[in-house]
C-alpha cells in the first residue's frame, strides 16, 4: 500500500475519530500502542519522506511545512493524538529555511563555531552554555529534535566531516558532546548524538565496511559516544551510514541493543541517518527505532518480514513504544506556543566569545597582541570572504558572516581596502564558472571550492608595506560532508605559498611583521612554512561572527586560551591510519551507493590496522616528531603548574594540581591529565588523556588549584580475549600537561587488580 494513501486514510478518519480512541498524553503509552493497526505502526516507524528522493510515498502535504527546511518529520496519526514531531539539523546551529514562501518574516538561525573549534576550546561550561543557546533557538522555531552534536573521532586529517567532530581523543569528543546535550536539552528538546558509529570517511560512506578490532572500538570508537550516553541521557541517537565488521551499523543488534542499551543503559530511541542501511526489518529487529526520512521500500520489507515472521510484531512494537515515547516527551506533544523569535541579538554575543576561547595561537614571535598598529594590509581572498562553517547538513542559514576585514573595521582599525574590490569580483567570478560547471542533481550540496590566490605586484606590495603597520594573510579551506579532503588540499598551494613569501619579504623588508590567520576547518600541512610568518593564529571556522572574534584575539581583548584535540603531524603519511584510508580516491562516490556506478571495488573496505594507536596514540608509540602536538596552543601569558597530588579511593581517582599564572595578562590555561600504566597484561599506549580541565581567567600573578576527576574503571583496557574491561594492577603515573608533549609535573597513584566482563560482540570478521 502507498504510504501516502494511508497518512490521507488518517486525515480522513479525523472526522470519524472515535471516541473511544485513546489519545497519547491523554492515555498511556501502552493504551495508544494496543489501540494502532499493524500497518499505523509499521508507518510510524518510518518518516514521511524527503522531497525529490524515495519515490511516490516521500513529502506528505500534512507534514513538510511544519518548519520549512527541517530535514525530517515523523508520521502523524492524529485519530491517537500522534503529532508530527520535527527533526532538524544541526551542528552548528539549527538549520532550517531563513524564509517562507507569501511570509515576509525571516528565520535566520545563529550559525556558531564548527564543532573542532568548540573541542578546542576545552571548556566544558562553554560548550553547554552554547548547547543553551542553540537549543533555544531549536524550541522557539518549533522543531523538537536536534540532529546534533557529532562526535566521531578524528581518525585521518583528511575526513570530509572532521570539522563537525570534535577531536582524535575519546575522552575530549565524549565530555564535549555530553556538555552540549546537557546545554540543548535543557530547552526541552532533544538531541540525536551522532554518528553511532565510526563514520570516519566519506568515500564511499553509504557503503563502507570499517574492520575494526573489538578493543579498537571499545577503546577508542565506541568510547565518546559511552561517556556521552552516560553523562548527558540523550534523546536519541543517530546510527552511522557505514557497516561495522560486515553489518550497516542500522542493523546490528550488538551495536544498537546488547552496547547502547543492555551494555551502557540508554533508554531513548535510535534512528537512521537519512537513508542509512539496506534492510528496514533488520534494522527494527535491531534496535534502530526509527527509519529516516522513510521510504515505500522500507514499508514493504517491514511489512514482509512480519507476515513470513522473520520479525515478531513483539519486536515491531519496542520500536513503537519508543517512537511514542520521543513524541509524547516532545514540545509538540505539549502543544509548545513556539513564537519564532529567539534571542538572535543574545545569541550573537554568545557565538562570538565561545569562538574566541576555541582558536589557537600556534606560533608568536612577539608580534601578537597587536601594539601601536593603525593601518592594517589584508591578504588572501579569505580575509574578505570568511568561512562561517561548513557545507550539507552542518550549513546554518545565518544571517550575515563578519569577514576578517569587517572585524577589523569594527575594532577601528583603518584597513586598507585598496584590493577588495578586485579580490570580491575575482571570487564570484570563479564562483560563477565552478557553479556552471556542474550538472548532477546533488550539486546543491557541493562545498564551492576556495578561490585561487591572487598574488600582488611586487610594486604594489612595497606600497603596501610602506603605507601599513601590519599585514594579515588568511588561508581558507571549506569543508563539509559527502567529500574526503584531498592531499592537495592538506598542503598550501603553490600561490598560497608564493603570496606567503611575497608578502612576507616585503613587509620584513620594512621592519614589518606579517600574521598568517588560518580559517580552516581541519588539519593541514604546517611544518614546511610555519617559520616564515611573525605568528599563525588557527581561528577555525568560527561562525558568523568569526572576524570579531579573530579581532578580539589579535588586539589581545583577550588571550588566546583554546588547544588543538588533534595532532598535526609533520607529513600526511606520518598518520597511522594513512596506510587504510582512501586518499585522493576520486570514486565520487559520497551518496546512496552510488560505488556501483564507477565500479571501483578499493572502497569497499576500510581496516583499521592501527588499532588503538590514533592521533597522538600513535605518534607516542612510533617517537614521531609532529608538528604541533595534540593539546598544543600558545597564551599571551605564561602558566606555572605546581603541587600535583592524585588519590585512588577504588571508585574515583581524584588529581589536583595549582595553576599560577606567571606573565602579565590576564588568560585562561586548559590543563590535560593523562594516564601512564604499568606494565600489565596488554600491550598500553604510552599515555592516555583521562580527564581535563580550564582555569578561569586569572589575573597575572593569580593562582587556582583545579580539580579533576574520573572513575578508576577508566583506568583499564580492553582484554579481547577475555571480552573484559581489565584494570592492571600497579602504580600508575598521572600527567599534568599543557599539552601531550608538554608535560610539567607528575604524581603517582596505586589501583588493584579489576575485571568487568562484557558481551562478545561486534567482533572482527
Ligand atoms: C547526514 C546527517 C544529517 C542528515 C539529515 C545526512 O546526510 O549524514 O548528519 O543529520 O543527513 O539532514
Amino acid at each position: 500500500m502507498k504510504r501516502i494513501m494511508l497518512i490521507s486514510a488518517a486525515v480522513l478518519a479525523l472526522a470519524g475519530c472515535k471516541a473511544s480512541d485513546p489519545q497519547l498524553g491523554e492515555a498511556s503509552i501502552d493504551k495508544v500502542l494496543k489501540a494502532m493497526t499493524l500497518e499505523e505502526k509499521v508507518h510510524f516507524v518510518i518518516g514521511t519522506g524527503m522531497a525529490g528522493f524515495g519515490g511516490e510515498s516521500a513529502v506528505v502535504g500534512a507534514t513538510k511545512n511544519i518548519v520549512p527546511g527541517a530535514a525530517g518529520t515523523t508520521y502523524p496519526i492524529e485519530r491517537l493524538g500522534i503529532p508530527s514531531i520535527v527533526l532538524a539539523d544541526g551542528p552548528a546551529g539549527l538549520r532550517i529555511d531563513p524564509t517562507r514562501e507569501g511570509d515576509d518574516n525571516t528565520y535566520y538561525c545563529t550559525h556558531f563555531p564548527i564543532g573542532t573549534l568548540l573541542a578546542s576550546t576545552w571548556n566544558q561550561e562553554l560548550v553547554e552554555n552554547v548547547g543553551k543557546a542553540m537549543g533555544e533557538e531549536v524550541h522557539e522555531y518549533g522543531a523538537d529534535v536536534y540532529l546534533a552534536p557529532a562526535l566521531n573521532i578524528h581518525r585521518h586529517p583528511l575526513n570530509g566531516r572532521n570539522f563537525e567532530y570534535y577531536s582524535e581523543d575519546p575522552v575530549v569528543a565524549g565530555k564535549t558532546a555530553a556538555a552540549y546535550v546537557r546545554g540543548v536539552q535543557s530547552n526541552d528538546v532533544g538531541t540525536s548524538i551522532k554518528h553511532f558509529a565510526y563514520n570516519n570517511q566519506e568515500t564511499n560512506r553509504t557503503g563502507n565496511n570499517a574492520v575494526i578490532s573489538p578493543r579498537a572500538q571499545r577503546e577508542i570508537y565506541l568510547k565518546g559516544f559511552e561517556i556521552t550516553v552516560k553523562e548527558s541521557d540523550p534523546w536519541t541517537v543517530m546510527s552511522s551510514y557505514n557497516k561495522i565488521n560486515g553489518t550497516y551499523t542500522s542493523q546490528s543488534k550488538d551495536l544498537q541493543t546488547t552496547v547502547l542499551r543492555d551494555e551502557w543503559g540508554f533508554k531513548g530511541l535510535v534512528m537512521t541517518d537519512w537513508f542509512g542501511g539496506d534492510n528496514g526489518a533488520e534494522q527494527i529487529a535491531a534496535g534502530n527505532d526509527m527509519l529516516q526520512p522513510g521510504t515505500d521500500l522500507q514499508y514493504q520489507q517491514i511489512m514482509d518480514a512480519i507476515k513470513d515472521g522473520s520479525l515478531s510484531e513483539a519486536e515491531l512494537d519496542v520500536c513503537v513504544r519508543r517512537c511514542l515515547e520521543l513524541v509524547a516527551r516532545s514540545p509538540k506533544a505539549k502543544g509548545y506556543a513556539y513564537s519564532n523569535k529567539p534571542d538572535l541579538k543574545a545569541h550573537a554575543a554568545v557565538t562570538r566569545q565561545s569562538a574566541l576561547e576555541g582558536m589557537v595561537l600556534l606560533e608568536n614571535k612577539g608580534v601578537l597582541p597587536l601594539k601601536d598598529v593603525k593601518n592594517v594590509a589584508l591578504f588572501g581572498c579569505t580575509s574578505f570572504d570568511f568561512i562561517a562553517g561548513g557545507t550539507g547538513s552542518g550549513n546554518v542559514n545565518r544571517a550575515y558572516t563578519v569577514s576578517l576585514l569587517d572585524g577589523l573595521k569594527n575594532a577601528g582599525f583603518n584597513v586598507d581596502e585598496s584590493n577588495k574590490e578586485a579580490t570580491l569580483k575575482h571570487i564570484a567570478d570563479e564562483d560563477a564558472a565552478f557553479k556552471a560547471s556542474l550538472t548532477d542533481q546533488l550539486s546543491a550540496f557541493y562545498p564551492t571550492p576556495r578561490p585561487s590566490e591572487i598574488v600582488p605586484r611586487p610594486s604594489e606590495l612595497s606600497k603596501s608595506a610602506r603605507a601599513n603597520d601590519v599585514a594579515i594573510i588568511t588561508f581558507g579551506r571549506n569543508s563539509g560532508e559527502f567529500f574526503d579532503r584531498t592531499s592537495a588540499d592538506f598542503v598550501l598551494s603553490a600561490k598560497e605559498k608564493e603570496l606567503l613569501a611575497k608578502v612576507t619579504s616585503a613587509f620584513h623588508a620594512r621592519g614589518k611583521k606579517v600574521i598568517v590567520v588560518l580559517n580552516i576547518g581541519g588539519v593541514i600541512e604546517t611544518a614546511s612554512w610555519k617559520f616564515v610568518p611573525d605568528a599563525i593564529l588557527l581561528a577555525w571556522q568560527a561562525g558568523q561572527e568569526g572576524g570579531n572574534s579573530v579581532t578580539d584575539i589579535l588586539t589581545g581583548a583577550k588571550s588566546p586560551s583554546g588547544k588543538l584535540p588533534m595532532t598535526f603531524p609533520v607529513n600526511l603519511m606520518d598518520a597511522g591510519s594513512s596506510a587504510n584510508f582512501p586518499i585522493d580516491s576520486d570514486t565520487g562516490v559520497y551518496f546512496t551507493n552510488r560505488r556501483e556506478d564507477v565500479g571501483q571495488k578499493d572502497v569497499d573496505v576500510t581496516r583499521y590496522e592501527e588499532g588503538i594507536y590514533v592521533g597522538y596514540r600513535w605518534f607516542d608509540k612510533k617517537e614521531l616528531p609532529v608538528s604541533y602536538p595534540f593539546g598544543y596552543g600558545l597564551s599571551y601569558t605564561t602558566f606555572e603548574y605546581s603541587a600535583p597530588a592524585v588519590a585512588n579511593d577504588g571508585t574515583t581517582v581524584t588529581a589536583k594540581v595549582t595553576v599560577k599564572n606567571t606573565g602579565a595578562v590576564a588568560g585562561k590555561e586548559a590543563v590535560q591529565l593523562y594516564v601512564s600504566a604499568p606494565a600489565g597484561t596488554l600491550d598500553k599506549p604510552v599515555k592516555e588523556l583521562k580527564a581535563y580541565g580550564k582555569t578561569k581567567e586569572l589575573a597575572p600573578g593569580e593562582s587556582q588549584e583545579l580539580t579533576l576527576t574520573f572513575p578508576t574503571s577508566e583506568l583499564a583496557s580492553f582484554d579481547e580475549e577475555a571480552s573484559a574491561w581489565k584494570v592492571d594492577a600497579g602504580t600508575y603515573t598521572f600527567l599534568f600537561g599543557a599539552s601531550s608533549r608538554d608535560i610539567r609535573c607528575t604524581a603517582t597513584a596505586e589501583a588493584a587488580a579489576a575485571e568487568t566482563p562484557t558481551h562478545r560482540v561486534l567482533l572482527m570478521k
